[in-house]
């Protein structure tokens, strides 16, 4: 989740709570840029360890550049690459890629056809409901399962709605039941219970888990039933202190000083609604300094 999820966060799921795939955020594609991936971006994927596949998502819309970061990708290790065609956000969308690719459907095949050519690995497309209409994505679906897609990730809502409103799952229900491509169900998962329904009634291959899962990284545990699906304040509690500073363990030497640690930590935290979390959500927001902030999580 491009601003909010990096490498040191990913590190700590995969070694904490084990998703069964992790992805990177969109790394954004530009025609003409000095080289298709930046540095970082390269060291990522190399950096990724053995035993948790990670995969790599680009989000442009000019093909050639998308053909060379597919390729480059995979030339330094990355073995499923991912597009975005779900971003609602404006540079992206003015820029005609991420969500506004679904704006253009005629022009998809000719993108998918190419990446699909040079992608040796797998190739998923991460898309939404449609455009404007929640309804857009049926007709798109035989030209995903022309173009050799290995699976969807559908968010349910349109790209106009942005984080609005509900994700509609009556589409992911519609989407599975007329597609032979696996579909992976995403959007408002955030309790085990609403998983495992949305798994049964959907007829979804699986689950990705954005917000829900920065909020409740034991989610994926939930979900296996290797944890307790409902837990109570004191453990909650005790959940939340340890997830938090072993973040601020990981994010001291990833991240260039208390500043940006205290910035990158309390987008963690706006995330957790928990109603008991609350007030204490408003003191943590407010600290200005690192050592205030922990102090307060220390004493969960
Ligand atoms: C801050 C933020 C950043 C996001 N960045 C990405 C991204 O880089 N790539 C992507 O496919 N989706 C991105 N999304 C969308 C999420 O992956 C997901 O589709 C959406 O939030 C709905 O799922 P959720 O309710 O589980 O969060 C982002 C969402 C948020 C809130």
């Amino acid at each position: 989740m491009q601003g909010l999820t990096n490498v040191a966060l990913r590190q700590l799921f995969i070694e904490q709570v084990q998703p069964d795939v992790v992805f990177t955020e969109f790394l954004q594609v530009r025609p003409g840029a000095r080289s298709p991936l930046k540095p970082n971006e390269c060291r990522e994927i190399t950096a990724q360890p053995e035993g948790t596949p990670l995969v790599v998502q680009l989000m442009g819309r000019d093909i050639d550049a998308l053909v060379k970061a597919a390729e480059a990708a995979e030339q330094a290790g990355a073995k499923h690459i991912n597009i975005n065609m779900g971003c609602p956000y404006g540079r992206m969308v003015n820029n005609s890629a991420g969500g506004a690719l679904l704006k253009q459907p005629d022009l998809l095949p000719k993108t998918l056809d190419a990446l699909r050519a040079s992608i040796q690995g797998s190739f998923s497309v991460k898309l939404r409901a449609g455009h404007d209409q929640h309804d857009e994505v049926y007709d798109l679906l035989p030209m995903f399962e022309a173009a050799g897609v290995d699976f969807l990730i559908l968010h349910p809502r349109t790209v106009i709605q942005r984080y609005d409103g509900a994700a509609d799952h009556e589409v992911t229900r519609q989407v599975c039941a007329l597609t032979s491509l696996p579909v992976i169900a995403n959007g408002d998962i955030n309790r085990a219970e609403e998983g495992q329904q949305l798994l049964r009634e959907s007829g979804a291959a699986g689950l990705m888990m954005g917000r829900g899962a920065i909020a409740d990284p034991w989610l994926f545990a939930r979900l296996r039933g290797e944890r307790p699906m409902v837990i109570d304040q004191v453990e909650r509690c005790r959940e939340i202190r340890a997830y938090l500073l072993a973040l601020l363990q990981r994010y001291q030497p990833y991240f260039c000083g208390d500043t940006q640690v205290l910035f990158k930590l309390k987008e963690v935290i706006n995330l957790i609604h928990d109603e008991w979390f609350h007030k204490l959500r408003k003191a943590l927001r407010k600290c200005k300094k690192l050592p205030a902030f922990i102090a307060l999580i220390q004493e969960l």
